[in-house]
């Protein structure tokens, strides 16, 4: 991504040190936030000072290589075991997160059965999360580069919450094909719901389109089903949290019921994200744990006031009960297609990617089809 005319990753690792951007300060300041320990990039995570599924997933990655780098010789592996357990316990619903973890482990205990040397382990460890990262970026630019087929010039795309740059290593999933739409020349537009609570489409979708000069126009969340009935959305692109083998799909909450107005006004409903997001062992959408978040989230609001100063405010009376579900969960009947870097296929044929993905050996490496 470039952030006025320089490079960035959202997420990288320099010197043991995780450098993330600062996503709670966007749009009001572009800050590099940087954690030392895999403790504080754990926290990071918590915290959502990182957001978004494949962002969360390298930096899960980098985490458990730094948690190799401070493992002690003579406790090593509990030491490790623990990491696990402290990185696996920051969000639960993103699978990209449990996949980057479970992959530098199975590294680490690989490399521990093998008498490696601790150098040498940590050295595999740090290389197994660098190509997590690098998987992430490449598989957004390749959802791009196939999902912009789908979009034809003069598209007015709508799309929920940020499944942008911010929330991968770079490209991002639903946006990406966007991105790739009008690096082609087509004449774009897109519909940007403010996604309350968190407000990651007013906060980073709108920053993000913004800095790529596209057009857009950001809407209260409650205003989607109005525009799609006056026929101004032609098609509508989200990203998703975790995807389940039946390809029920858990993505920011208030997808559902897009895709629900969505498939009642005829409207396209496509689904992007990478096959690391794609939770094989999870039957159906029933299974996928959904974070709850805090009651403040939805009782105050945070933002710049008119002297520059983040501020949070209420904006409910005290003492009163809220619920805060971070995600839902779109059945698979109400999505058209799924957007990923090993093809394009309808929900019921997900298992067709899997072969894809299975015949490659390795994620990133196969030809992309469309079934
Ligand atoms: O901001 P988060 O981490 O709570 O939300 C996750 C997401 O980024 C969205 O659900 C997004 O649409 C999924 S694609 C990364």
């Amino acid at each position: 991504m470039l952030v006025a005319g320089k490079h960035y990753r959202t997420v990288w690792l320099e010197d043991h040190v995780v450098n993330m951007i600062n996503q709670p300060l966007i749009p009001h300041r572009f800050e590099i936030h940087r954690c030392a320990s895999y403790k504080e990039t754990a926290y990071a995570i918590s915290s959502m000072i990182v957001r978004g599924a494949g962002a969360i997933g390298a930096t899960a990655g980098y985490a458990m290589a730094q948690a190799a780098y401070e493992a002690p010789a003579d406790n090593f592996t509990s030491a490790i075991e623990q990491a696990v357990s402290v990185i696996r316990n920051t969000r639960p619903t993103a699978q990209n997160l449990f996949y980057a973890v479970d992959r530098v482990y199975n590294v680490i205990r690989e490399a521990v059965k093998n008498d490696r040397t601790l150098d040498e382990i940590r050295e595999e460890a740090a290389a197994e999360a660098g190509a997590i990262a690098d998987e992430d970026a490449f598989s957004c630019s390749t959802i791009g580069k196939l999902g912009s087929g789908l979009i034809n010039d003069g598209c007015r795309i709508l799309t929920h919450c940020n499944a942008g740059w911010l929330a991968f290593v770079d490209w991002g999933s639903a946006l990406s094909p966007v991105y790739n739409a009008k690096r082609e020349g087509k004449r774009v537009f897109v519909w940007v719901d403010e996604t309350r609570p968190r407000c990651q489409g007013a906060r980073l979708t709108s920053w993000e389109l913004k800095q790529e000069e596209i057009p857009f126009a950001l809407i209260a969340d409650n205003a989607s089903g109005f525009f799609m009935r006056r026929r101004e959305v032609d098609m509508v692109i989200t990203g998703s949290d975790r995807i389940a083998r039946n390809g029920d799909v858990a993505n920011k909450i208030g997808t559902y019921e897009k895709a629900v107005l969505a498939k009642e006004n005829n409207i396209p409903f496509y689904v992007a994200a990478p096959g690391s997001t794609i939770d094989w062992e999870c039957a159906s959408g029933d299974h996928i744990p959904i974070e709850e978040r805090s009651e403040e989230e939805v009782t105050g609001i945070t933002g710049r006031d008119a002297d520059g100063v983040i501020r949070s405010v209420s904006i409910a009376p005290g003492d009163i009960t809220a619920r805060n579900p971070a995600f839902d969960v779109t059945p698979a009947a109400y999505i058209t297609a799924i957007i990923t870097e090993n093809g394009i296929c309808r929900p019921d044929e997900l298992e067709k990617l899997r072969r894809t993905e299975d015949r490659a050996g390795k994620r990133g490496e196969s030809t992309p089809n469309v079934y």
